[in-house]
C-alpha cells in the first residue's frame, strides 16, 4: 500500500472509530421510536397501495400486481417448496447423536414461534434470528452448524415458518439501549446507499415495489420477511434469509456482508419488527 493512502485510510479508520465510540450517546439522545417508525412505514405502504389489505403485503410481489396473484394462486395447488418442507420436518423431528433435538432448544419445542424471531437476547445485547438459533442449537448438541445459504438451513426454516403461518410478527423491542441500538442499526443499514449502482435496500423495496427489474416485479419493503424462506424457480430451490440478503447485495454490485454478520441481523430486526402484526406466509414461492 503506498504511504499517503495508508495514512489516508488510517485518519479514516480513527474518525469512524470515534463515530462508533460516541453512538450509543447520540442514540440516547435521538430518542429512538420504534413502535412510531413502524405506523409511519406502514401507513407509507398503506397509502401507497391503497387497494391492497395489511395481510396482502406479504405476498411479496404476487400482492403487486392481478396475473402474478392468478400465477401464485395457482403455484399454491401444487407448491414447489412441498419438498423442502416434507425435508425440514423429518429433519426437525431425527434426534441428534446425543439423543436430543431441535425442539429441546425452542420455547414450545419450536412449533408456531417463527412470528417471535428475531429477537433481541438481552443477556448477550445481540440480535438472535431463527437462523442462528438453529445452528447454535445444533453445536450446542455437538453438531456441525449447517451453511446459512443452502437447503438444509432453508428446509428447517420453510418447516417451521409453516408451523406459524397466519400468527402475526410479534417482534419486540425490550426496554434496553442495546436493543433500541440494534434497530437503529439496522434501519440506517437498510437506508444507506451502498455499492457501483449506489442503490439501498430502499431505493428498490420502498421506493419501487410493483416495478419490473430485469424479469423480476420488486416485493415491498413491508411483509418482506414474512414469507421467508422462499422457493425460486430461478435457484431451482430453496433461498433462505441470509442467501436473499447476499444475493440482493451482489446485485447491485455491493459487496455482500457474511451471513448472520451483525448488520444483517439487525437488518431482518428492523424490517420484522416494522412488518409487526401482518401475518407468516412462509415458506413462499417465486418466479
Ligand atoms: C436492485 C434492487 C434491489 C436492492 C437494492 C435490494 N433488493 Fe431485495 N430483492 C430484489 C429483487 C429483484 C428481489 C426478488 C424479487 C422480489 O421478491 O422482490 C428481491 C427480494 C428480496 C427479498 C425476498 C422478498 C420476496 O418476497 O421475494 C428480501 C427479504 C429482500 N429482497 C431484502 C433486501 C434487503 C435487506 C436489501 C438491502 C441489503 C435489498 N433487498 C436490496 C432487488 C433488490
Amino acid at each position: 500500500m503506498k504511504p499517503r493512502l495508508a495514512i489516508l485510510l488510517g485518519s479514516v479508520v480513527a474518525a469512524l472509530t470515534a463515530l462508533v465510540a460516541v453512538s450509543p450517546r447520540v442514540v440516547a439522545a435521538d430518542k429512538v421510536d420504534p413502535a412510531a417508525d413502524a405506523k409511519a412505514f406502514q401507513n407509507f405502504f398503506f397509502q401507497k397501495f391503497p387497494k391492497l389489505k395489511p395481510e396482502e403485503f406479504v405476498n411479496g410481489p404476487y400482492s403487486m400486481n392481478e396475473d402474478l396473484k392468478r400465477q401464485w394462486q395457482e403455484k399454491e395447488e401444487f407448491p414447489p417448496y412441498e419438498f423442502a418442507l416434507d425435508a425440514g420436518k423429518e429433519m426437525f423431528a431425527t434426534p441428534f447423536k446425543n439423543g436430543k433435538t431441535y425442539a429441546d432448544c425452542f420455547p414450545n419445542g419450536g412449533i408456531g414461534i417463527r412470528q417471535n424471531y428475531p429477537y433481541f437476547d438481552v443477556k448477550e445485547g445481540k440480535v438472535i434470528t431463527l437462523e442462528l438459533a438453529l445452528n447454535r442449537c445444533r453445536e450446542a448438541n455437538g453438531e456441525a452448524p449447517y451453511s446459512y445459504v443452502k437447503d438444509e438451513m432453508a428446509s428447517l426454516t420453510a418447516y417451521m415458518a409453516f408451523t406459524s403461518r397466519g400468527k402475526p410478527f410479534d417482534i419486540k423491542i425490550p426496554d434496553d439501549p442495546r436493543a433500541l441500538e440494534a434497530f437503529e442499526n439496522g434501519k440506517r443499514y437498510f437506508y444507506t446507499r451502498r455499492g457501483q449502482m449506489n442503490f439501498s435496500c430502499a431505493s428498490c423495496h420502498v421506493q419501487s415495489p410493483g416495478e419490473r427489474i430485469r424479469a423480476e416485479i420488486l416485493a415491498p419493503a413491508l411483509g418482506i420477511m414474512n414469507a421467508m424462506p422462499i422457493y425460486r424457480s430461478e435457484w431451482s430451490g430453496m433461498g433462505t434469509t441470509s442467501r436473499r440478503f447476499v444475493t440482493c447485495n451482489s446485485q447491485t454490485r455491493a459487496v455482500p456482508l457474511e451471513p448472520q454478520s451483525d448488520e444483517y441481523r439487525d437488518v431482518e430486526y428492523f424490517l420484522s419488527y416494522v412488518s409487526n402484526g401482518l401475518p407468516i406466509s412462509g415458506p413462499g414461492a417465486r418466479p
